[in-house]
C-alpha cells in the first residue's frame, strides 16, 4: 500500500521516483509558480513536473532552491519541446532548461511528444545526457505502444517512464499493460481531466462514501492502479487537499467501478495525430 506522500516507485534503472507530485502546466512564471511549488514542498510533495514549454522553469528552480529541502530529496522533471527535437538541438535544449532551472542535474528528462522522423534522434540525445550523468532517468511522454516499440527496436536503452493522459475517462489499458510488461512506469497527466471527472456522479458518490473529495478519490485511484500522478494547482488549499490521499484505501469493487468509467475520452491531443 502506498501510505506516504514520499513513497516511491522504483524505475527500471533502480532510481526511486515519488508516486505523487505537483504539475505546473499553466502556472505562470514568477510569483505564481514559485508560491505553488513552495506550498507543495511545504505540504510534503517531493516531485515537481515542469517542461520547457510551460515557460516557468526559472520559477520552479528558484522555489526548489529556496525550499530548504535538500536537493537530493526532491525529484525534478522537465521535457524537451517538439520544436527542439533532433540530436544536437535536444542537447542544447537540455542545457537551456538546466540553466533556467539553475540545477546541476535533473531527475527525469522526457520527450514531450513523439515528433515523427525526429523522436529516435531525440532519444539518442537523452541516452547521452543520461550516460554523462546530467539526468538520473530518461523517458517519454505521449508515446503509444508503436512509438515505444520503434525506440526499443534500435536503441540501447528502454524508456523508464511514459507520461500520458490518464484519468477515469481514459484508462489506456493496453498501453498500461504494455508498459507494465516492459518495466516502464506509467505517469498520469491531467489526472483530474482538468476538473471534468470531478463532476461524475460515481466519483462524487464514492467521495461521500469514503469522506473524501472527488479529486482525492481520483488521485487515490491512480496510486492503487500503480500510476504516478501529478495534479496541478496553484491554490494552496487544493495543493494540500490533493495530497491528503495517503490515509485511506479504495476497495477492489469501487476500483472496478472507477475503471468502468472509461470512455476513451481525451482532454488533450491524440498522440497519433497532433499538429504542434
Ligand atoms: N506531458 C504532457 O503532454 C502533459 C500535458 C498536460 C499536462 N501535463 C502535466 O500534468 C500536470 C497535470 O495536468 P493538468 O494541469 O493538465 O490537469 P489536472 O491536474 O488534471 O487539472 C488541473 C486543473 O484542475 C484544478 N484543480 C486542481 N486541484 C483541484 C481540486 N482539488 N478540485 C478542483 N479543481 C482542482 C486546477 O485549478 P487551480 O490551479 O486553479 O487550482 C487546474 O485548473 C500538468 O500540470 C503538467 O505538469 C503534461
Amino acid at each position: 500500500m502506498i501510505a506516504h506522500i514520499s513513497d516511491c516507485t522504483v524505475l527500471r534503472n533502480g532510481v526511486k521516483m515519488p508516486w505523487f507530485g505537483l504539475g505546473v502546466y499553466k502556472a505562470k512564471e514568477g510569483e505564481e509558480v514559485e508560491l505553488a511549488v513552495k506550498a507543495a514542498i511545504k505540504a510534503g510533495y517531493r516531485s515537481i513536473d515542469t517542461a520547457a514549454l510551460y515557460d516557468n522553469e526559472v520559477g520552479v528552480g528558484k522555489a526548489v532552491r529556496e525550499s530548504g529541502v535538500p536537493r537530493e530529496e526532491l525529484f525534478i522533471t522537465t521535457k524537451v519541446w517538439n520544436a527542439d527535437q533532433g540530436y544536437e538541438s535536444t542537447l542544447q535544449a537540455f542545457e537551456q532548461s538546466r540553466k533556467k532551472l539553475n540545477l546541476e542535474y535533473l531527475d527525469l528528462y522526457l520527450i514531450h511528444w513523439a515528433v515523427k522522423g525526429k523522436y529516435k534522434d531525440t532519444w539518442r540525445a537523452l541516452e547521452k545526457l543520461y550516460k554523462d550523468g546530467f539526468v538520473r532517468a530518461i523517458g517519454v511522454s505521449n508515446f503509444q505502444i508503436h512509438h515505444i516499440e520503434d525506440v526499443m527496436a534500435d536503441s540501447e536503452m528502454t524508456p523508464m517512464v511514459n507520461q500520458v493522459e490518464y484519468h477515469p475517462f481514459l484508462t489506456q489499458k493496453e498501453l498500461h499493460n504494455f508498459c507494465k510488461d516492459n518495466h516502464i512506469q506509467l505517469e498520469a497527466w491531467s489526472p483530474l481531466m482538468r476538473g471534468e471527472v470531478l463532476q461524475n456522479p460515481v466519483v462524487i458518490e464514492l467521495g461521500e462514501k469514503y469522506q473524501k473529495t472527488p479529486a482525492q478519490i481520483v488521485l487515490r485511484w491512480d496510486l492503487q492502479n500503480q500510476v504516478v500522478t501529478i495534479p496541478k494547482s496553484v491554490h494552496e488549499e487544493r495543493i494540500i487537499e490533493n495530497a491528503d490521499i495517503f490515509n485511506f484505501e479504495i476497495s477492489p469493487d469501487d476500483m472496478e467501478k472507477l475503471d468502468g468509467l472509461n470512455q476513451n475520452k481525451r482532454v488533450g491531443a491524440d498522440p497519433d495525430n497532433f499538429n504542434f
